[in-house]
């Protein structure tokens, strides 16, 4: 049976291509999540790939996973070194998730090194580009096997 990934791009992660690419590349999101269904199929994974600038959608998002997802893959942009609430909806699941950064967020500000996704999360990919997402369908894929 083919086991779905719920994919969650956070606030303006609808911007990439043309946001600050010299810290986030010039991959749009249609171009990640294009790369994403092709490193998925062959896995028999299939990829439900989302972004919302709103938290509270997230946090919908994160409690439908319970039902129709079978891992999750986010990176939540701000949200990160913020949300809570998305630390608790993440807690509340019992579905795993890898948290996912272009930029490697231990190398820029201060508020960025702190993760509220962290402690909820099996582990975190930072700093490798869009190419970090393809790596947490491998990590994924390692998790559910
Ligand atoms: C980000 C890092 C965050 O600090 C930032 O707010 C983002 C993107 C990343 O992918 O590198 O929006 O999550």
């Amino acid at each position: 049976m083919t086991k779905s990934i719920l994919v969650i791009n956070g606030p303006n992660l609808n911007l990439l291509g043309t946001r600050e690419p010299e810290i986030y590349g010039i991959a749009t999101l249609d171009d990640i999540k294009d790369s994403m269904i092709g490193k998925a199929a062959p896995l028999g994974l299939s990829i439900d790939f989302r972004q919302t600038n709103a938290e509270g959608e997230i946090v919908n998002w994160i409690q439908e996973a319970r039902e129709n997802h079978q891992a999750i893959i986010i990176n939540a942009g701000a949200l990160t070194h913020t949300s809570v609430a998305i630390m608790d909806a993440l807690l509340a699941v019992n579905t795993p998730s890898v948290e996912v950064h272009l930029s490697n967020i231990f190398k820029r500000e201060e508020f960025r090194h702190h993760s509220y996704i962290s402690p909820a999360a099996v582990g975190m990919i930072t700093g490798f580009g869009a190419i970090g997402y393809l790596m947490a369908i491998e990590a994924i894929d390692n998790i559910l096997n």
